[in-house]
């Protein structure tokens, strides 16, 4: 049988990678951190396919220093790390791990959500610090969850997943897409609102928009303005679809409740972010999708869409369909 020459970026779990292994001549990446660039690119000079992580940034440079290159399988949902139209046009398959995380990442930003309103990381550390002395009436006053109003931005399978759990908790949902969704407006109770009106209305905002051009820093200082001053917003999608500047400077000077964060500009911060000073953000290092069931089937996935174009099949999530068109 073929062995396709392949390289992994990253371990991976063990469901996953027996697949690659069995099926392809594969190099896996032991570090814990990513491949640097110049070693990513003498790693896959003579690949037919590369498994990457959200880490690993695979633009038209890499790709033409991997003339075989067939298949760029992302495990990721997310693949603004890649530069897919220029994949495209070298014949490049990208392929991403949707509806697998869906459940995972909406349970996360849920529990931002519930960690930033009623300030669960800071009254923890309190506790531990022993500096519970009392039953308090005023200690950690948060805000309520049930019954508040939700906006979503981006009503897509997370979004909505987030709009079941809301249900739950009896809250009222908005949310803003490029697209109205009437059936999950239906199913949901959920109201369309143009993103300026969701701002201005919601109690609770969470981001659940790809990277893409168009979302870049869709939440800066003009939208943050708008936002209640006893509003939160949780981030479990991509960093730069907020202006963290922007979001710092309301964060400091309390123009907002709090935010609940699980992705970053940068990612990792630095250690000297001025983020890490604020008792008013809840700060997580991108787990949305970290259970060891997701991340299993998440894995499989990863690998048998890998497998699938390098056997020239039709891999199931495959982003750049266009490819097949050439
Ligand atoms: C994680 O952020 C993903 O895109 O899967
Ligand atoms: C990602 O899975 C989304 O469409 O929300």
């Amino acid at each position: 049988m073929a062995k396709w020459k392949v390289f992994v970026t990253r371990i991976i779990p063990e469901a996953g990678l027996r697949l690659v292994l069995e099926n392809c001549d594969a190099e896996v990446w032991q570090e814990e951190t990513p491949p640097p660039r110049e070693i990513l690119i003498e790693k896959i000079r003579d690949c037919e396919g590369v498994l990457t992580l959200l880490s690993d940034r695979i633009d038209g440079e890499v790709m033409d220093s991997a003339p075989k290159l067939r298949v760029i399988s992302n495990y990721a949902v997310g693949y603004d790390n890649i530069d897919v139209a220029e994949a495209t046009k070298r014949g490049i398959m990208v392929t991403n791990t949707p509806g697998v995380l869906t459940e995972t990442t909406a349970d996360l930003a849920f529990a931002l959500i519930l960690a930033t309103a009623r300030r669960i990381v800071e009254a923890d550390k309190y506790t531990r610090k022993g500096l519970w002395k009392t039953w308090g009436p005023m200690l950690f006053l948060g805000r309520d969850v049930h019954g508040a109003t939700l906006g979503i931005i981006g009503l897509g399978r997370i979004g909505q997943a987030v709009a079941r759990r809301a249900k739950g908790f009896n809250m009222r949902i908005l949310y803003y897409g490029l697209r109205r969704n009437e059936e999950a407006e239906r199913e949901l109770g959920a109201e369309f609102r143009n993103l300026h009106s969701l701002l201005r209305e919601a109690d609770i905002v969470t981001i659940h928009t790809p990277l893409t051009e168009e979302t870049y820093h869709m939440i800066g200082e003009k939208e943050l303005s708008l936002m209640k001053p006893t509003a939160i917003l949780v981030n479990t999608a991509r960093g730069a679809v907020v202006d963290q500047k922007a979001l710092y400077k309301a964060l400091k000077e309390k123009r907002i409740f709090g935010a609940g964060l699980d992705v970053y500009e940068k990612e990792p911060i630095d250690k000297d972010d001025p983020l890490i000073e604020l008792d008013n953000v809840v700060l997580l290092p991108h787990i949305g999708s970290a259970s060891v069931e997701t991340r299993t089937r998440m894995a499989i996935m990863a690998a048998e869409n890998l497998i699938a174009g390098l056997r020239g099949e039709i891999p199931q999530n495959l982003v750049n369909p266009e490819v097949l068109e050439r």
